[in-house]
């Protein structure tokens, strides 16, 4: 029986044979503190997110905020040293929650993986039964990303987004019975 990761600390995972790390928020270095912040800032990964603006100190804050806080839990995942991006799992409740993906700015590609760790964080360790994503109808490269991952958009919400407003939000869901099949 595998011990389970502590998910406050540096984890590594093993994704088909390569050595994911993911490292919580509260375990970061002062160096990741400040990329995170870096990245999460910048034009192109804000401008997809809730929340666009925001200083340094209360990124700090809300870092501190997190330590053994069991709702909602932040990563920087790095593939051997080298960091790809963040991902997190935000109000978890009753077996649920909602994910939260970017890549570092400017690296391209790493969305499969860092949507596999996330998988595996969400449903192996956390066991957690269905995580939804909401994103902007007009978020091409997060929507083919979650289709590419098996989410589908929700059932009873719009079937298709192509004709959504800019600003407006589409769900997709995936469960923990669709998603174990395909990990190893
Ligand atoms: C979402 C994200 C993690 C996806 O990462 P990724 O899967 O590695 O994807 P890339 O950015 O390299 O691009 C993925 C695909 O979308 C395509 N794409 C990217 N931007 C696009 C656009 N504006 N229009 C059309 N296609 C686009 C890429 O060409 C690529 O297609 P391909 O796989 O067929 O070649 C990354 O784009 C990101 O961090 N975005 C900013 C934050 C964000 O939007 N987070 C999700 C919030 S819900």
């Amino acid at each position: 029986m595998p011990k389970p990761l502590n998910l406050y600390a540096n984890c590594t995972i093993n994704l088909s044979g390569r050595q994911i790390n993911a490292v919580h928020f509260a375990s970061l270095s002062d160096e990741e503190k400040i990329l995170v912040y870096q990245w999460r800032t910048s034009p192109e990964i804000a401008n997809m997110m809730r929340t666009q603006k925001f200083s340094m100190s209360e990124h700090l804050d809300f870092i501190s905020g997190l330590k053994n806080k069991t709702s909602d839990f932040y990563w920087l995942v790095k593939d051997s040293e080298k960091a790809l991006g963040v991902i997190y799992l935000n109000g978890i409740k009753d077996g649920g929650a909602e994910l939260g993906i970017y890549a570092g700015a400017g690296i391209r590609g790493a969305g499969f993986t860092l949507m596999q760790t996330l998988y595996h964080l969400a449903f192996r360790e956390l066991k957690l039964d269905t995580i939804r994503a909401n994103v902007y109808a007009d978020n091409t490269a997060a929507r083919k990303l979650y289709e590419r991952c098996g989410m589908t958009l929700e059932p009873g919400k719009k079937a298709d987004c192509a004709d959504c407003d800019k600003g407006e939000t589409c769900v997709y869901v995936i469960n923990s019975a669709q998603t174990l099949r395909e990990l190893k």
